[in-house]
């Protein structure tokens, strides 16, 4: 898992462990990810830290070395990191692109970053399962729906659109990967409290186990599991 040490992954991250599976606990910074193992093994579950920076390919590399040592193999990849991002560099008319690079080197290309660092780990389980946590603000089709919320957001030409490419990425991951039996999905894990939150505007309702819900099931989905979606608590959701 990436970006396991707060937030939504976090709270993945615990769940995951009540269910009985050993969480690799991503965090980029260790002591941090020292923590959330501390917590998650004292409430009875299994965790191991690795550092991990999405946007540090050679520390990726270093870590999916690591897993090999230790496990031999990865079952699911949960892409969680993400960043928000300056958001007054991204409004339309004033965006500067480091800070549009930033967001997407965070959100999209470390996704790529880590994925293909994990595949030949995921290619040694019997049914791999990657979930790429995107967000409903990527959907075009909210977006464009004048009676859905979304639709009313300011214009932002970074996050959203970082994680639209995600879901693109998604189903080109699962495209390319579902003859192996790796199955590939996006979800949307709803507005969400958490520290992502801080700079905006107005208050995130959900808790991060509300969120963390929807991540959960994707992860641990039998053989009945799609592949190529994007997801939210009540269903497939428009892209
Ligand atoms: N909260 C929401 O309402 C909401 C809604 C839709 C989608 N999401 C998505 O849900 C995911 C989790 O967000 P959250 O709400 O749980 O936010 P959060 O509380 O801010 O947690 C984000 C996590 O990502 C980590 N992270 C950030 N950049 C990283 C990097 N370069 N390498 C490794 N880890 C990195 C953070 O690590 P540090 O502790 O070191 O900063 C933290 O563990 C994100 O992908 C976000 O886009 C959130």
């Amino acid at each position: 898992m990436t970006g396991a040490n707060k937030g939504i992954g976090r709270a993945v991250a615990g769940r995951l462990a009540e269910l009985g599976m050993t969480v690799v606990v991503g965090a980029r910074d260790p002591e941090k990810g020292a923590e959330a193992v501390a917590e998650i093994n004292a409430a009875g579950g299994t965790a191991h830290p690795i550092g991990l920076d999405v946007t540090d390919q050679r520390g990726v590399s270093a870590a999916a070395e690591q897993i090999a040592d230790r496990f031999g193999r990865l079952d699911v990849l949960v892409n969680n990191a993400g960043i928000a991002g300056d958001l007054a560099a991204q409004a339309p008319g004033s965006a500067h692109l480091d800070g549009l690079r930033a967001v997407f080197e965070t959100n999209l290309f470390g996704v790529v970053t880590v994925t293909e660092a994990m595949l030949p780990l995921l290619r040694r389980s019997a049914a791999a399962r990657i979930v790429n946590v995107s967000s409903g603000t990527a959907s075009m089709g909210w977006t464009t729906d004048a009676t859905h919320y979304l639709s009313r957001m300011p214009g932002s030409l970074g996050y959203p659109v970082s994680k639209a490419a995600l879901n693109m990425l998604t189903v080109q991951y699962a495209k390319a990967l579902s003859r192996e039996g790796i199955l590939v999905n996006a979800v949307a894990p709803g507005a969400c409290d958490t520290d992502f939150a801080k700079g905006l505007p107005f208050q995130l309702t959900r808790t991060a186990a509300e969120g963390a819900a929807i991540v959960v099931r994707l992860a641990t989905l039998g053989r009945e599991c799609p592949t190529g979606g994007f997801f939210d608590d009540n269903g497939r959701l428009p892209w």
